[in-house]
Protein backbone atom coordinates (compact mmCIF):
# COMPACT_ATOMS: atom_id res chain seq x y z
CA UNK A 1 0.00 0.00 0.00
CA UNK A 2 1.22 3.99 -0.54
CA UNK A 3 2.17 6.41 2.08
CA UNK A 4 -1.14 8.19 2.21
CA UNK A 5 1.21 11.36 2.91
CA UNK A 6 3.24 10.72 -0.42
CA UNK A 7 -0.26 10.26 -1.97
CA UNK A 8 -1.50 13.00 -0.17
CA UNK A 9 1.94 15.42 -1.76
CA UNK A 10 2.58 14.03 -4.85
CA UNK A 11 1.58 16.45 -7.40
CA UNK A 12 0.12 15.33 -11.10
CA UNK A 13 3.31 14.54 -12.53
CA UNK A 14 6.94 14.42 -10.21
CA UNK A 15 8.25 17.17 -8.69
CA UNK A 16 11.70 16.86 -10.99
CA UNK A 17 10.20 16.30 -14.36
CA UNK A 18 7.69 18.18 -16.05
CA UNK A 19 4.37 16.02 -16.56
CA UNK A 20 3.28 15.74 -20.44
CA UNK A 21 1.10 18.64 -21.59
CA UNK A 22 -2.60 17.75 -20.55
CA UNK A 23 -5.38 17.09 -23.27
CA UNK A 24 -5.32 20.40 -24.94
CA UNK A 25 -7.70 22.92 -25.24
CA UNK A 26 -10.14 23.07 -28.06
CA UNK A 27 -9.23 26.55 -28.36
CA UNK A 28 -5.88 27.96 -29.28
CA UNK A 29 -4.85 29.29 -25.67
CA UNK A 30 -1.62 31.12 -26.29
CA UNK A 31 -1.24 34.86 -25.59
CA UNK A 32 -5.12 35.81 -26.65
CA UNK A 33 -6.05 39.46 -27.12
CA UNK A 34 -8.29 41.06 -24.74
CA UNK A 35 -11.55 40.71 -27.08
CA UNK A 36 -12.80 44.20 -28.30
CA UNK A 37 -9.22 45.47 -29.26
CA UNK A 38 -6.25 45.14 -31.51
CA UNK A 39 -2.87 44.15 -30.20
CA UNK A 40 -0.39 47.21 -29.17
CA UNK A 41 2.83 46.80 -31.19
CA UNK A 42 4.93 46.04 -27.93
CA UNK A 43 9.20 45.83 -29.22
CA UNK A 44 11.17 43.41 -28.11
CA UNK A 45 13.84 45.43 -25.29
CA UNK A 46 17.16 45.63 -25.67
CA UNK A 47 20.26 45.27 -23.57
CA UNK A 48 20.91 47.62 -20.98
CA UNK A 49 23.96 49.26 -20.64
CA UNK A 50 23.58 49.53 -16.24
CA UNK A 51 21.17 48.88 -13.66
CA UNK A 52 18.72 50.64 -11.34
CA UNK A 53 17.27 52.23 -10.02
CA UNK A 54 14.59 50.20 -9.75
CA UNK A 55 10.37 50.76 -10.97
CA UNK A 56 9.26 48.97 -7.89
CA UNK A 57 6.00 47.61 -8.51
CA UNK A 58 3.27 45.93 -5.85
CA UNK A 59 1.63 43.38 -6.94
CA UNK A 60 -1.93 43.82 -5.48
CA UNK A 61 -4.95 42.42 -5.04
CA UNK A 62 -6.94 41.99 -1.75
CA UNK A 63 -8.90 38.90 -3.20
CA UNK A 64 -7.19 35.80 -2.77
CA UNK A 65 -6.11 33.35 -4.67
CA UNK A 66 -6.28 35.68 -7.93
CA UNK A 67 -2.45 35.12 -9.13
CA UNK A 68 -0.26 37.43 -7.23
CA UNK A 69 2.19 35.22 -6.02
CA UNK A 70 2.30 33.02 -9.52
CA UNK A 71 2.30 36.31 -11.58
CA UNK A 72 5.38 37.92 -9.19
CA UNK A 73 7.83 35.24 -9.76
CA UNK A 74 6.86 34.81 -13.19
CA UNK A 75 6.61 38.12 -14.32
CA UNK A 76 10.06 38.88 -12.32
CA UNK A 77 11.83 35.43 -14.24
CA UNK A 78 10.65 36.52 -17.59
CA UNK A 79 12.09 40.45 -16.69
CA UNK A 80 15.19 38.44 -15.68
CA UNK A 81 15.13 36.52 -18.92
CA UNK A 82 15.50 40.50 -20.89
CA UNK A 83 18.75 41.42 -18.79
CA UNK A 84 16.60 43.08 -16.18
CA UNK A 85 18.08 42.74 -12.44
CA UNK A 86 14.98 41.38 -10.25
CA UNK A 87 14.18 41.58 -6.70
CA UNK A 88 11.35 39.69 -5.17
CA UNK A 89 10.06 40.95 -1.95
CA UNK A 90 7.59 38.34 -0.11
CA UNK A 91 5.03 40.63 1.62
CA UNK A 92 3.07 38.07 2.40
CA UNK A 93 3.08 35.56 6.00
CA UNK A 94 2.18 32.92 4.02
CA UNK A 95 4.91 32.79 2.37
CA UNK A 96 3.86 31.35 -0.66
CA UNK A 97 6.31 33.40 -2.70
CA UNK A 98 9.06 31.96 -1.08
CA UNK A 99 7.84 28.51 -1.41
CA UNK A 100 7.27 29.07 -5.06
CA UNK A 101 11.29 29.40 -5.28
CA UNK A 102 11.93 26.51 -3.65
CA UNK A 103 12.60 27.84 0.12
CA UNK A 104 10.88 26.45 3.10
CA UNK A 105 9.83 29.49 5.26
CA UNK A 106 9.87 27.70 8.67
CA UNK A 107 13.28 26.87 8.54
CA UNK A 108 14.78 30.67 7.30
CA UNK A 109 16.67 32.27 10.27
CA UNK A 110 16.08 35.75 8.71
CA UNK A 111 13.64 36.84 6.90
CA UNK A 112 11.90 40.81 5.87
CA UNK A 113 10.62 40.66 9.36
CA UNK A 114 13.64 40.90 11.18
CA UNK A 115 14.74 43.28 8.38
CA UNK A 116 11.59 45.81 9.43
CA UNK A 117 11.82 44.90 13.38
CA UNK A 118 15.80 45.14 13.85
CA UNK A 119 18.16 47.49 13.53
CA UNK A 120 20.92 45.57 13.39
CA UNK A 121 19.71 42.96 10.56
CA UNK A 122 20.92 44.57 7.14
CA UNK A 123 19.31 43.79 4.15
CA UNK A 124 21.77 41.51 2.59
CA UNK A 125 21.62 39.31 5.40
CA UNK A 126 18.60 38.41 4.05
CA UNK A 127 18.30 38.65 0.09
CA UNK A 128 19.12 35.44 -0.95
CA UNK A 129 19.76 34.50 -4.64
CA UNK A 130 16.85 32.34 -7.02
CA UNK A 131 17.98 29.33 -9.50
CA UNK A 132 16.55 32.00 -12.01
CA UNK A 133 19.94 34.22 -12.76
CA UNK A 134 19.73 37.73 -11.95
CA UNK A 135 16.48 37.67 -9.89
CA UNK A 136 16.87 37.47 -5.88
CA UNK A 137 14.60 36.99 -3.15
CA UNK A 138 13.45 38.50 0.33
CA UNK A 139 11.73 36.05 1.66
CA UNK A 140 9.42 36.07 4.83
CA UNK A 141 7.48 33.22 6.65
CA UNK A 142 4.77 33.77 9.52
CA UNK A 143 6.81 35.81 11.54
CA UNK A 144 5.82 39.00 9.05
CA UNK A 145 1.99 38.59 10.82
CA UNK A 146 3.42 39.62 14.45
CA UNK A 147 4.70 43.12 12.63
CA UNK A 148 1.45 44.18 10.89
CA UNK A 149 0.23 44.53 14.99
CA UNK A 150 3.68 45.40 15.69
CA UNK A 151 3.92 48.92 13.75
CA UNK A 152 0.67 50.31 14.28
CA UNK A 153 2.54 52.14 16.56
CA UNK A 154 5.72 53.17 14.90
CA UNK A 155 5.91 56.65 13.93
CA UNK A 156 5.88 56.64 10.00
CA UNK A 157 4.56 52.98 9.77
CA UNK A 158 3.62 53.15 6.38
CA UNK A 159 6.97 53.38 5.43
CA UNK A 160 8.93 50.72 6.65
CA UNK A 161 9.21 48.95 3.31
CA UNK A 162 10.18 52.04 1.42
CA UNK A 163 13.07 52.12 4.19
CA UNK A 164 13.83 48.73 3.83
CA UNK A 165 14.19 48.45 0.48
CA UNK A 166 15.83 51.68 0.14
CA UNK A 167 19.37 50.77 0.04
CA UNK A 168 19.00 48.26 -2.72
CA UNK A 169 17.13 50.19 -5.45
CA UNK A 170 20.47 51.04 -7.43
CA UNK A 171 20.92 47.48 -7.98
CA UNK A 172 18.10 46.79 -9.56
CA UNK A 173 16.03 47.52 -12.72
CA UNK A 174 12.63 46.50 -11.32
CA UNK A 175 11.49 45.50 -7.06
CA UNK A 176 8.11 43.29 -7.23
CA UNK A 177 6.30 43.25 -4.17
CA UNK A 178 4.22 40.49 -3.58
CA UNK A 179 1.14 41.67 -1.55
CA UNK A 180 -1.27 39.62 0.89
CA UNK A 181 -4.45 39.58 0.07
CA UNK A 182 -5.62 42.23 2.33
CA UNK A 183 -5.94 45.49 2.21
CA UNK A 184 -3.96 46.56 5.76
CA UNK A 185 -0.76 47.79 6.84
CA UNK A 186 1.60 45.64 4.87
CA UNK A 187 -0.33 46.21 1.35
CA UNK A 188 -0.76 49.74 2.26
CA UNK A 189 3.41 49.83 3.03
CA UNK A 190 3.77 48.68 -0.63
CA UNK A 191 1.85 51.34 -2.06
CA UNK A 192 3.30 53.88 -0.54
CA UNK A 193 6.68 52.68 -1.81
CA UNK A 194 5.93 51.52 -5.45
CA UNK A 195 6.04 53.27 -8.58
CA UNK A 196 3.43 51.47 -9.66
CA UNK A 197 0.82 49.09 -8.97
CA UNK A 198 0.31 45.42 -10.99
CA UNK A 199 -3.20 44.41 -10.44
CA UNK A 200 -3.96 40.35 -11.27
CA UNK A 201 -7.40 40.12 -11.59
CA UNK A 202 -9.48 36.87 -12.37
CA UNK A 203 -11.59 36.82 -15.09
CA UNK A 204 -14.43 35.77 -12.97
CA UNK A 205 -17.60 38.11 -12.03
CA UNK A 206 -16.97 38.45 -8.74
CA UNK A 207 -13.67 39.58 -8.91
CA UNK A 208 -14.36 42.96 -10.53
CA UNK A 209 -16.97 44.06 -7.37
CA UNK A 210 -13.35 44.10 -5.31
CA UNK A 211 -11.63 46.38 -7.38
CA UNK A 212 -13.48 49.33 -6.97
CA UNK A 213 -12.59 49.35 -3.17
CA UNK A 214 -8.94 48.88 -4.29
CA UNK A 215 -9.42 51.61 -6.44
CA UNK A 216 -10.61 53.93 -3.63
CA UNK A 217 -7.52 52.38 -1.80
CA UNK A 218 -4.65 53.43 -4.42
CA UNK A 219 -6.50 56.75 -5.12
CA UNK A 220 -6.01 57.36 -0.87
CA UNK A 221 -2.45 56.24 -0.71
CA UNK A 222 -1.56 58.67 -3.65
CA UNK A 223 -3.34 61.43 -2.12
CA UNK A 224 -1.83 61.07 1.48
CA UNK A 225 1.65 59.20 1.06
CA UNK A 226 2.77 58.61 -2.57
CA UNK A 227 1.80 61.15 -5.16
CA UNK A 228 4.06 59.34 -7.60
CA UNK A 229 1.93 55.84 -7.39
CA UNK A 230 0.31 54.82 -10.68
CA UNK A 231 -1.68 52.03 -11.75
CA UNK A 232 0.64 50.02 -14.21
CA UNK A 233 -1.83 47.94 -15.71
CA UNK A 234 -4.57 45.19 -14.76
CA UNK A 235 -3.61 41.85 -15.73
CA UNK A 236 -6.25 38.95 -16.77
CA UNK A 237 -5.79 35.71 -15.13
CA UNK A 238 -7.32 32.12 -14.59
CA UNK A 239 -8.70 32.87 -18.74
CA UNK A 240 -10.51 30.74 -19.99
CA UNK A 241 -10.82 31.02 -23.58
CA UNK A 242 -13.77 28.46 -24.01
CA UNK A 243 -15.80 29.69 -21.72
CA UNK A 244 -18.12 32.41 -22.76
CA UNK A 245 -18.57 33.49 -18.75
CA UNK A 246 -14.64 34.38 -19.25
CA UNK A 247 -14.62 36.21 -22.65
CA UNK A 248 -17.76 38.50 -21.19
CA UNK A 249 -16.05 39.26 -18.41
CA UNK A 250 -13.04 40.38 -19.95
CA UNK A 251 -14.83 42.47 -22.77
CA UNK A 252 -16.33 44.52 -19.23
CA UNK A 253 -12.94 45.19 -17.70
CA UNK A 254 -11.42 46.03 -21.17
CA UNK A 255 -14.87 48.36 -20.85
CA UNK A 256 -13.67 49.69 -17.50
CA UNK A 257 -10.26 50.11 -17.93
CA UNK A 258 -9.34 50.58 -21.57
CA UNK A 259 -5.47 50.61 -22.37
CA UNK A 260 -4.84 49.73 -18.94
CA UNK A 261 -5.22 46.70 -19.63
CA UNK A 262 -2.35 44.45 -20.75
CA UNK A 263 -2.66 42.43 -24.00
CA UNK A 264 -0.74 39.76 -22.35
CA UNK A 265 -3.48 37.52 -20.60
CA UNK A 266 -3.12 34.49 -18.65
CA UNK A 267 -5.05 31.52 -18.90
CA UNK A 268 -5.84 28.50 -16.65
CA UNK A 269 -3.80 25.81 -16.39
CA UNK A 270 -2.61 23.10 -14.75
CA UNK A 271 1.25 24.55 -15.15
CA UNK A 272 1.04 26.69 -12.67
CA UNK A 273 0.18 24.95 -9.41
CA UNK A 274 2.74 22.70 -10.88
CA UNK A 275 5.54 25.03 -11.04
CA UNK A 276 4.86 25.40 -7.34
CA UNK A 277 5.41 22.17 -6.21
CA UNK A 278 8.47 22.12 -8.84
CA UNK A 279 9.98 25.22 -7.13
CA UNK A 280 10.69 27.19 -10.04
CA UNK A 281 9.27 29.62 -12.28
CA UNK A 282 7.21 28.53 -15.49
CA UNK A 283 10.08 30.14 -17.45
CA UNK A 284 12.10 27.39 -16.32
CA UNK A 285 9.65 24.07 -15.67
CA UNK A 286 8.15 24.42 -19.09
CA UNK A 287 10.09 26.89 -20.91
CA UNK A 288 8.13 26.84 -24.38
CA UNK A 289 4.12 26.73 -22.83
CA UNK A 290 1.63 28.86 -23.45
CA UNK A 291 2.04 30.32 -19.93
CA UNK A 292 5.80 31.09 -20.37
CA UNK A 293 5.05 32.79 -23.34
CA UNK A 294 2.07 34.81 -22.13
CA UNK A 295 4.51 35.93 -18.64
CA UNK A 296 6.90 37.00 -21.18
CA UNK A 297 4.54 39.21 -23.36
CA UNK A 298 4.30 40.52 -19.84
CA UNK A 299 7.52 41.53 -19.60
CA UNK A 300 7.81 43.06 -22.43
CA UNK A 301 4.76 45.39 -21.62
CA UNK A 302 5.90 46.07 -18.33
CA UNK A 303 9.13 47.57 -19.91
CA UNK A 304 7.36 49.50 -22.68
CA UNK A 305 5.41 51.48 -20.09
N1 LIG B 1 -3.18 30.88 -14.62
C1 LIG B 1 -3.42 29.95 -13.69
N2 LIG B 1 -4.06 28.81 -14.02
C2 LIG B 1 -4.32 27.86 -13.08
N3 LIG B 1 -3.95 27.95 -11.80
C3 LIG B 1 -3.31 29.07 -11.41
C4 LIG B 1 -3.01 30.12 -12.33
N4 LIG B 1 -2.36 31.10 -11.65
C5 LIG B 1 -2.27 30.69 -10.38
N5 LIG B 1 -2.83 29.47 -10.23
C6 LIG B 1 -2.96 28.67 -9.00
O1 LIG B 1 -3.98 29.27 -8.23
C7 LIG B 1 -3.62 29.30 -6.85
C8 LIG B 1 -3.58 30.74 -6.37
O2 LIG B 1 -2.56 31.43 -7.10
P1 LIG B 1 -1.62 32.49 -6.38
O3 LIG B 1 -1.07 31.90 -5.14
O4 LIG B 1 -0.68 32.99 -7.39
O5 LIG B 1 -2.68 33.59 -6.03
P2 LIG B 1 -2.55 34.78 -4.98
O6 LIG B 1 -3.40 35.90 -5.49
O7 LIG B 1 -1.14 35.09 -4.70
O8 LIG B 1 -3.22 34.09 -3.70
P3 LIG B 1 -3.24 34.74 -2.20
O9 LIG B 1 -4.27 35.81 -2.26
O10 LIG B 1 -3.63 33.58 -1.33
O11 LIG B 1 -1.86 35.27 -1.92
C9 LIG B 1 -2.27 28.60 -6.77
O12 LIG B 1 -2.49 27.26 -6.46
C10 LIG B 1 -1.71 28.73 -8.16
O13 LIG B 1 -0.83 27.67 -8.48
MG1 LIG C 1 -0.12 35.16 -2.86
Amino acid sequence: MSNPQSVLWSPTGSATEPAPEPTPAPVEVTGEVPPGRPRRHVPVPGPLDGHGPATVLAMCNQKGGVGKTTSTINLGAALAEYGRRVLLVDFDPQGALSVGLGVQPHQLETTIYNLIMERNVGIDDVIRPTTVEGMDLLPSNIDLSAAEVQLVTEVGREQTLGRTIGPVLDRYDYVLVDCQPSLGLLTVNALACADGVLIPLECEFFSLRGVALLMDTIEKVQDRLNPKLEITGILATMYDPRTLHTREVMTRVVEAFGDLVFDAVINRTVRFPETTVAGEPITRWATRSAGAEAYRALAREVIAR
